[in-house]
């Protein structure tokens, strides 16, 4: 499915990051990717995060997946929402929604979090810290979109939500299937279900935060420094008073924490690693006996296509003559014909690759590597 009437550079210089917009169906024909039944069946399996949001009388509650298989016939009339994370990870028509957004690089998109309302229900008016896509895939939803929101924000009491206390909506739409609403972080939204049976498609984005950047990248440099690794001043000089922590220890002490920081080769590696980690160790691709390199180019020769696992982060970074692949935590040193293959699997979920390169020991070695940790499948042979 691709967006016929959208213009992606307009979008990122006017709206990316800066202020909603409502897409009124730009898709040439659009279709709902997932059956409701399909989405409650999710919500039902380990390893699936799921919350379920029953509307009372006068506040939301909510309850953590997996649910109980007989929890949807026990909900009775209140109004109640489904949501489900990662659904592109287990289903690949929902998937194939992220391509229409492939305008964002892989690594700052998140993952599709897909939810089904009864009439009248909804989660309630909230703010997220990232950039989403709202598509409307099935029924009618109402969005009140306001302003922009922040810690001091007055929120609502609640033991799970996070509900703004005064909602001040400056627009509200009604999204038909096929419909986009684009927020960017912290706008406040309240969607709620006109009428039964309706869908609504998440494509999430994720933007570390600098706390989480920071936090990480300084327990990864720490792991590989030894104990003698420390602070030293051979060159101590009296000083007047005992108490104080000289001008020049400070410097140092500075400097010993901003020089193991600031390597910025190894800061590329580092972040092209840790981006790639999976979120959620399931939907396994990994084959149950590893294949061996010369079944691997015997497909290559036949032309048979890769497909990548839609659970997996794929992304490079370039380096001097060639590229660094990342993908679900491993690091792949791609020099000459393989970076040009690299990038390839990076741009496309599926690849024909090149005859040329199928007789390649480098290239096939890395297709069995991805094949092997359960990032990439020959078609036909997924999960
Ligand atoms: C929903 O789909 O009901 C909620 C999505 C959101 O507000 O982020
Ligand atoms: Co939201």
């Amino acid at each position: 499915m691709h967006m016929t009437h959208f213009d992606a550079e307009l979008f990122l210089r006017d709206y990316w990051q800066k202020r909603p917009l409502l897409i009124r169906n730009p898709w040439k024909e659009w279709h709902n990717p997932l059956e409701p039944d399909e989405l409650a069946g999710l919500s039902c399996e380990e390893g699936v995060e799921s919350r379920l949001i029953t509307c009372g009388p006068d506040t939301l509650a909510m309850e953590s997946g997996p649910l109980p298989e007989d929890r949807f016939a026990t909900l009775g009339d209140s109004p109640w929402t489904l949501l489900v994370q990662a659904v592109d990870h287990h289903v690949p028509e929902v998937a194939e929604l992220i391509e229409a957004f492939r305008f964002i690089p892989n690594w700052r998109i998140d993952d599709v979090m897909v939810s089904y309302a009864t009439d009248g229900s909804g989660v309630g008016s909230h703010y997220d810290q990232y950039d989403v896509f709202l598509v409307q895939g099935l029924g009618k939803r109402r969005w009140r979109v306001g302003p922009i929101c922040d810690a001091n924000t007055p929120l609502l009491p609640h033991e799970d939500l996070r509900l703004i206390a005064d909602f001040d909506a400056s627009d509200e739409w009604i999204l038909e299937p096929g419909d986009i609403l684009y927020l960017p972080p912290c706008f406040a939204h309240d969607g709620v279900a006109v009428g039964d049976d309706c869908m609504t498609y998440s494509v999430g984005f994720r933007a570390p935060s600098r706390a989480e950047l920071v936090e990480s990248w300084c327990d990864h440099q720490a792991d590989a420094m030894t104990e003698e690794d420390r602070y030293a001043d051979p060159d101590l000089k009296t000083q007047d008073n005992p108490g104080e922590i000289s001008e020049t220890a400070i410097d140092r002490l500075h400097h010993m924490v901003m020089e193991a920081l600031s390597d910025r080769t190894a800061f590329a590696r580092w972040f092209g690693l840790h981006n790639s980690l999976p979120k959620y160790a399931d939907a396994d691709w990994q084959p149950e006996e590893s294949i061996e390199s010369d079944e691997a180019q015997a497909m290559l020769t036949e032309g048979v296509p890769l497909v990548r696992n839609p659970a997996s982060r794929f992304s490079f970074i370039r380096q001097e003559g060639a590229v660094l692949l990342f993908v679900d935590g491993a690091c792949f040193e791609c020099s000459r014909e393989i970076a040009a293959l690299a990038m390839e699997i990076c741009a496309r979920p599926l690849v024909v690759v090149d005859e040329a390169l199928s007789t390649s020991e480098t290239a096939i070695a890395l297709i069995t590597s991805l094949i092997n940790q359960g990032s990439l499948a020959f078609e036909g042979e997924e999960g």
